[in-house]
């Protein structure tokens, strides 16, 4: 054979064995035996050997891994990656669908699809000219682990995409490890003597957060699409599946489009019948609005979309005793009174420890020691003690009785009237709260200070190297070097990592403050009405609260907080360690400050992006049309909302009136 002959064949085979790879994995319908598969793979790999200069990326002898790496690299994701709010009932679903159409002003039930909600990991696939270039997991959302090398090996994956909609491509799904595969990993780990996996989703995350991309290559892995970002018009969900589908990517077949609440509560039934006989793991179905001009209308809230729910399964329960209550003090004070319990399994992990919530939960549901217990869990939560089994309660069985002493810093334990928290009132002079508030200081989402990890943060504090958080920035390098395992390395990288993040911005500053009841969101919203930190400092009670979204709780927790002189000291000594942020320009100068307009219909950015640039400037934005509106600012398809302005007189705005009413 010529050289070019043999090009040609290796050409083919490429194709070939795609094609077959697809069929088998992707459309479930091989069309050839496993004995002619094998002898096209290795016909393919003698002939690149022969020739390495023609093996290519998407070769599918490439998929078999590449070497391990020393860690994973961190991956920006272009579009935050969101998570999904959950429902346990068709109650809540009625509930959710009543949302959707209040906010998009109709009573027409739009068309929503419904799929079920594989137990797996979220990855994100980006492709170029039809390639795979990168994948990445969800990490914190906004930034994700490279995992490309391990992905390319799972067979279901294409290398390669057939005629790609777009140059540039951006799939979203789910890897999971089907039933059959975890039982069989499983039993060859046993084999082998090593550690087992609980459950299939730990087997596939084990697997695909492989440093050995050639372990990930023998794990059964596999996955489906359930998003696609391209820069083309799309109508809907379904329709960006036709499009995956036509490309090679695996769409889950029990897809469907779905037109009524009855409809949707159907499929619910139907899936969890057909539960146990799915080849993979789920944990409830997703609901997702189908069209994407309506999804764009209703944007999303803090870390998950508007326009798309997680309708789960309950969750799963077991008994057990429980062996003893223990005490432990959150960050803002809070005791938590948690159970110790006889190690049991619950949904396949190991429990043996679950929270009792407050002490009017055990009061109410009379939960006592060396009772039998029903725990729950489900997902990713904490799992909880839902209450006794009275008939197996045996005669020693005791009452759980709060310490009238924190049993850290041995301070007093308050309940504020009508609260059912109880919290040690010792503040950051109780060493619990102070390692807490340390570590949610440094956490990701606030100061994001790598390498300051909870053991850490515990250690320091213990020794009195930080009493206060502005201490991490004064850490001193000779003393660090004299501690347990901290060699130069290590503390080299700590100090680069506290002074990495000295440039930070407003918002996550605020965040780390770790007032009460501030979270991200507010954080966000707080930094952008806000145009300093003095500015905020200053902010009165009754200026927080004409911030829609800040109520009288909220803003009596933040005036607290900056009231009290040893805050503001901390404060002001974290900025002069040189603690920085890049001053955004703000829209305005509160120029519309005691101005209320109302947003309705469908408008090019979703209505919370506008409703922060109004209440930048100063505005009120409110839910419904009254004769002390200011303005209707007023999309396509409006709704009821403008017939109410226009008979109250309220002047009616469109889109391209917001640049000149936003400009000062
Ligand atoms: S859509 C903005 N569809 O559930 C929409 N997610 O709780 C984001 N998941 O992180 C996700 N099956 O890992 C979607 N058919 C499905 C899903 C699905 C499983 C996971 C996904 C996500 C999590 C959210």
């Amino acid at each position: 054979m010529t050289k070019q002959a043999d090009l040609n064949r290796v050409q083919m085979l490429k194709e070939e064995i795609s094609l077959h790879n697809h069929r088998y994995y992707v459309l479930d319908e091989p069309s050839i035996s496993d004995d002619e598969y094998d002898g096209l793979f290795q016909e393919l790999k003698a002939l690149e050997q022969k020739y390495p200069e023609c093996i290519t990326a998407d070769s599918p002898t490439q998929r078999v891994g590449s070497k391990p790496s020393q860690q994973f690299k961190s991956i920006k994701h272009d579009i935050p990656m969101l998570s999904l709010d959950n429902v346990f009932s068709d109650d809540q679903l009625s509930q959710f669908i009543t949302r959707v159409l209040s906010r998009l002003d109709t009573n027409s039930m739009p068309e929503f699809v419904a799929e079920p909600k594989l137990d797996g990991l979220a990855v994100s696939l980006k492709y170029v000219d039809g390639l795979l270039v990168q994948a990445a997991t969800r990490g914190d959302g906004e930034q994700g682990e490279d995992i490309t090398a391990n992905v390319r090996t799972i067979r279901s994956v294409p290398l390669r995409l057939s005629n790609p909609i777009a140059s540039t491509l951006e799939v979203r799904g789910e890897v999971f490890m089907p039933k059959l595969g975890f039982q069989s990993l499983n039993t060859k780990m046993e084999q082998a003597g090593q550690k087992t996996f609980a459950n299939p989703r730990n087997a596939a995350a084990g697997s695909l957060r492989q440093l050995d991309p050639s372990i990930t290559a023998i794990r059964p892995l596999r996955w489906y699409a359930y998003a696609l970002h391209a820069d083309v018009p799309i109508a809907s969900h379904f329709e960006a599946c036709q499009h995956m589908k036509e490309m090679g990517l695996p769409i889950n077949p029990e897809i469907k489009r779905c037109t009524s609440i009855g409809d949707l509560s159907t499929y619910y039934s139907n899936i969890a019948s057909v539960r146990q006989n799915l080849p993979y793991e789920i944990d409830g179905v997703v609901i997702k609005l189908d069209s994407f001009e309506l999804q764009q209308a209703l944007g999303f809230v803090s870390r998950a979309p508007r326009w798309a729910v997680a309708y789960k399964f309950p969750a799963q329960m077991v008994q057990t005793q429980l062996l003893a209550v223990d005490f432990q003090v959150g960050r803002t004070g809070a005791i938590t009174p948690v159970a110790r319990l006889e190690t049991v399994e619950v949904g396949g992990v190991q429990v043996s420890n679950a929270t009792l919530h407050n002490m009017d939960e055990i009061a109410r549901k009379d939960i006592r020691i060396f009772d039998t217990v029903w725990i729950r869990r489900a997902g990713d939560v904490i799992p909880e003690v839902v209450k006794p089994v009275v008939e197996k309660r045996p005669d020693n069985a005791q009452v759980i009785e709060l310490p009238s002493a924190c049993p850290v810093c041995k301070g007093k334990i308050e309940r504020e009237a009508e609260q059912s928290v109880a919290r040690c009132v010792g503040g950051l002079f109780c060493q619990a709260q102070l390692v807490e508030a340390i570590k949610h200081f440094v956490s990701r989402k606030a100061m994001d200070i790598d390498g300051l990890g909870s053991k850490q943060v515990e250690l320091f504090v213990g020794l009195g190297l930080i009493k206060e958080v502005s201490d991490i920035y004064s850490l001193d390098k000779t003393v660090l070097l004299e501690l347990d395992r901290m060699g130069e390395k290590s503390v080299t990288n700590l100090l680069n990592a506290i002074e990495a993040s000295k440039k930070t911005t407003l918002s996550r500053f605020i965040y780390a403050l770790g007032i009460r009841e501030v979270g991200e969101t507010t954080a966000r919203v707080l930094a952008n009405c806000y145009v300093d930190m003095s500015a905020l400092i200053n902010a009165s009670a009754e200026n927080l609260e004409s911030i829609p979204d800040i109520g009288p709780v909220v803003s009596k927790h933040i005036t607290h907080f900056f009231s009290d002189k040893h805050n503001l000291k901390i404060i002001d000594k974290l900025l002069k360690a040189g603690i920085h942020w890049d001053v955004v320009q703000k829209k305005s100068s509160q120029h519309l400050a005691g101005k209320t307009y109302v947003i309705t219909g469908t408008l090019s950015r979703s209505r919370d992006e506008i409703k922060a640039d109004l209440l930048a400037c100063g505005a009120k934005v409110s839910g419904s049309i009254s004769s002390k509106t200011d303005a209707l600012i007023c999309g396509d398809k409006p709704g009821s909302k403008r017939e109410k302005a226009e008979a109250l007189g309220v002047p009616v705005l469109s889109e391209e009136d917001l640049p000149g009413l936003l400009t000062p």
